[in-house]
């Protein structure tokens, strides 16, 4: 890789000394970006691979629970702003793949991880959509706790990542002011619908606090990723500031935080919030949730389906650069 100083052992395997490891530290001390030419250590690598790929992961799974209400959206209206939405979380998708094929991963890989099992996506979208109103919380909800933990990213020391972010966290906002939109005219409109709205907030509240990864405390990578300026914020922090910030919008609305412990703490300044069922966390992370399957199972179909595609467009680009050499020659 060009820049790359590691010092080839008699075993021929890169040696990261500690006068490099020092020197990189001082650069993300400093706020440096690091861009995808220059030496990194392999640690600092391989957790950029397993973030930023099962980030994209979640935004292409997360198409799935959405998809499903397209061909039932209550308007003309409603239709076309979901789907511009899925559409935005396909480029999303696309957008962190290509960031994370930066660090030396492919694509095919990736999906080889995600399709065989190997590596996560977001619990969220395990969670099935059961009426309209659900389009609304996942708005409201998930694509807000996207942005209070993707904003942070934009200042990710990962150049690649960091300003793929900023295109991604201007979209989110629209996700989440749609689904809030829909969870206002259903909370302001009959019974019925205020009642489906509450059911809505009531089944993706905690999922929704699931988003932020476990508490500090039990978080694998957070202290090494927040040493290399990779998370910019805890995860407790992040969830703390979402309940924050969502607690008064529920009030808005009229609906009830499902959460017979959450009180204002005048002290502290935040609302303090009951226990989160970590066991659930577990299940669903391992495959036991709601949708696991359907989920895996749909991005297995897709993969296969989308075989002659892939197939079509490289034999395009072989013969182009078939062509190509020829005229050169
Ligand atoms: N679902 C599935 N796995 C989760 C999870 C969740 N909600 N929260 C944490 N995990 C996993 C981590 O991936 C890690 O497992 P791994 O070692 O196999 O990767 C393990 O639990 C320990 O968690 P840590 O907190 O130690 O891990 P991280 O430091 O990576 O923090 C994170 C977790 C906060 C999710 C971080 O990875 C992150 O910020 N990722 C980028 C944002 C992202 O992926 N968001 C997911 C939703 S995308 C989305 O919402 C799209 C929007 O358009 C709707």
């Amino acid at each position: 890789m060009a820049g790359d100083k590691t010092t080839a052992a008699p075993d021929g395997v890169a040696q990261e000394t500690d006068e490099m490891l020092a020197a990189f530290q001082a650069r993300i001390d400093a706020d440096e970006r690091i861009e995808p030419d220059e030496w990194m250590p392999a640690q600092y690598r391989k957790t950029l691979i397993r973030q930023i790929s099962q980030h994209a992961h979640s935004e292409i799974v997360g198409m799935l629970p959405e998809g499903n209400w397209v061909t039932r959206a209550p308007t003309l209206q409603a239709k076309a702003i979901l789907l511009a939405k899925i559409q935005d979380e396909g480029g999303h998708g696309l957008y962190l793949y290509a960031a994370a094929e930066t660090l030396g991963i492919s694509r095919a890989e990736m999906i080889d991880q995600l399709l065989s099992g190997a590596a996560k996506y977001s619990t969220i979208f395990n969670y099935p959509t059961l009426n309209w109103a659900d389009i609304g919380a996942i708005g409201w909800l998930v694509d807000g706790a996207a942005i209070m933990n993707q904003v942070p990213l934009c200042r990710c020391s990962y150049g690649p990542y960091a300003r793929a972010m900023i295109r991604i966290c201007k979209e989110e906002s629209f996700h989440q002011r749609q689904g809030y939109e829909i969870m206002v005219k259903m909370a302001q409109g009959t019974p019925e619908q205020k009642r489906m709205a509450q059911d809505a907030l009531n089944r993706f509240w905690w999922p929704a606090l699931m988003m932020f990864g476990p508490s500090d405390k039990d978080s694998k990578h957070s202290a090494q990723s927040m040493k290399w300026g990779i998370k910019r914020v805890s995860n407790d922090e992040l969830r703390q500031k979402f309940i924050d910030v969502t607690v008064p919008q529920a009030e808005y609305l009229g609906l009830s935080i499902p959460d017979d412990q959450l009180e204002w703490d005048e002290e502290s300044g935040h609302y303090r919030h009951g226990p989160i069922d970590w066991d659930e966390f577990r299940r669903v992370v391992s495959g036991d949730g709601i949708c696991n399957r359907e989920r895996m199972e749909a991005r297995r179909n897709a993969h296969e389906n989308g075989a002659w595609v892939r197939e079509a467009a490289l034999a395009y680009a072989e013969k182009r650069r078939q062509r190509a050499a020829q005229a050169a020659e």
